[in-house]
């Protein structure tokens, strides 16, 4: 068998990745998607489009690669994390899936953190009770929806909808599985006395693997929509910021994983359940045995760039808009930029934040807006690297950084002086998918663990270290860290 498979189960689009055993992407399967808004702060999938995005990019992966379903030795499985999808006793979804950026459960955050006090919250799941994680997903279904909720036979997150359709079985992952905020961090398994806090049935949620953990293998119905061999075994998987943080060797302290794509995230390993004392950082499980994970997450990081470009120089491609960026001094002639342009996370968890340009001249120019945008999104970065290193998770100077954003060499120098470490890109840029196909291939016997595997997987290369415009970011992140709280008062809540 030459393969394996990873296959992404994103908010954009399902993608399915072959990998050789040499870690060399043989071919890739693409089918994209929308996401709803059917109200303002909402956001909503339906689960048809995974199953269906799946199916088709497996098929188009293994006829790209002149391969057969026999070819492949094992698939692994990520996606976005937090979502919720229902299902009935039939299997049936029962409503659309309530995606990881939807912002309506101010309300249940507030009734979980009644229900089991703020700091038991945070002692039992590394994390405080936020819009977009799961639990206060379900809460709400409870509490607008009853009807619904009266009908829920079972709980998952995205991509395990897909495992449902790929092996038949109700399986998680720890990673992933940690983002509900339903988990016990340390014990690695659901919390049966939150269950019990929240009156939640433990019977609503699928038994939790490790992510190199075999969950089920294809079954015959599968394998006829896919190509895929019925009994190819499915393995766990991850989170898709585990399993990102697995397809970039970040697995051991030391290192720091960033993801430049619509959001924007730091994400550290360490050897035991850290948390942020305040639950501004996430702490998770790692998608590896005996690993956790610290992250801070940035809602709107390249995703800013992009806003930015459509409105206001959809004239432009990026390369012009990194050119124009070139040529602005670091600091942006005191321009600027808050990137909460829906809401934040990490670390002012208030879905009501909002960007601002701040700083305004007639000096400005398109140059100016952009670097301001990136130096933005960079100081926002650095928030959560400040609380990582603050939690004890040690120092980091390595950056392996991902995502569309670091396709601008500016943007990575501006992340390297701003975050005080060599950036790191890596050779291939399937990032959560090339994590999955690690995690099968050690489920397949490839290799013996996550470790291993990133070393003969892992080729980076060294865009960016630390130059001479540090000290202007220095100080251009200390007025940064003060625009927040002076803004606060201005952010409007809508409705
Ligand atoms: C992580 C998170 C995002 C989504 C998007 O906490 O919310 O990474 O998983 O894919």
């Amino acid at each position: 068998m030459r393969y394996v498979l990873g296959i992404d189960v994103s908010t954009t689009a399902t993608k399915a990745v072959l990998f050789d055993a040499a870690g060399t992407v043989a071919a890739v399967g693409s089918t994209h998607y929308d996401f709803a808004t059917p109200r303002p702060l909402w956001s909503e999938q339906d689960p048809g489009l995974w199953w269906d995005g799946a199916a088709r990019s497996i098929e188009i992966a293994l006829q790209t690669a002149g391969a057969g379903g026999p070819d492949v030795a094992a698939v692994g499985l990520t996606g976005q994390m937090h979502g919720l999808v229902l299902l009935d006793a039939a299997g049936e979804v029962l409503r659309p899936a309530i995606l990881w950026n939807d912002q309506r459960t101010a309300g249940e955050c507030d009734q979980i953190r009644t229900a089991v006090g703020r700091e038991r919250l945070i002692s039992i799941t590394g994390n405080d009770a936020l819009t977009g994680f799961t639990a206060p997903k379900i809460l709400w279904v409870r509490n607008h929806e009853p009807d619904v909720f009266a009908r829920v036979a079972t709980v998952l997150l995205p991509k395990d909808y897909v495992r449902v359709k790929l092996t038949g079985e109700r399986a998680t992952d720890r990673a992933g599985a940690s983002g509900t905020i339903l988990f016990d961090l340390a014990a690695r398994d659901w919390s049966p006395s939150l269950l019990d806090l929240l009156d939640l049935d433990r019977d609503l949620f699928p038994p939790t693997f490790e992510g190199p953990a075999v969950t089920g293998t294809v079954t015959r119905a599968a394998a006829a929509a896919t190509g895929l061999r019925a009994g190819t075994p499915v393995v766990a998987g991850g989170g898709d910021q585990a399993a990102n943080g697995v397809g970039l060797g970040v697995v051991d302290p030391g290192t720091l994983a960033l993801s430049l794509g619509t959001s924007g995230v730091v994400f550290a390993a360490t050897d035991r359940p850290r948390i942020d004392s305040d639950g501004r950082l996430h702490a998770f499980c790692h998608a590896v045995p005996e690993r956790w994970h610290l992250m801070g997450v940035m809602l709107s990081a390249a995703g800013s760039l992009r806003w930015f470009r459509d409105v206001a120089a959809a004239h432009l491609d990026y390369s012009q808009l990194d050119e124009a960026a070139v040529a602005v001094p670091a600091g942006s002639d005191g321009l600027f930029f808050l990137p909460y342009l829906s809401g934040e996370r990490t670390p002012h968890p208030d879905p009501h934040a909002r960007g601002a340009f701040v700083g305004l001249t007639v000096r400005h120019g398109t140059g100016h807006l952009v670097r301001a945008v990136m130096e933005g999104v960079a100081y926002g970065l650095r928030d959560g690297l400040e609380l990582i290193k603050a939690s004890g998770a040690g120092g980091v100077d390595e950056i392996r950084a991902s995502g569309g954003g670091t396709r601008s060499r500016l943007w990575c120098q501006v992340l390297a002086d701003t975050l005080g470490g060599v950036v790191r890109i890596p050779s291939t840029s399937e990032g959560a998918a090339q994590g999955a196909a690690m995690l099968a291939a050690i489920g397949a016997g490839w290799f013996d663990d996550a470790r291993t595997a990133a070393s003969t997987w892992v080729q980076l290369d060294t865009v960016a270290t630390p130059g001479p415009d540090a000290a202007r970011y220095e100080a251009g992140y200390g007025v940064y860290r003060e625009l927040y709280p002076a803004l606060r008062p201005f952010f409007p809540p809508l409705d």
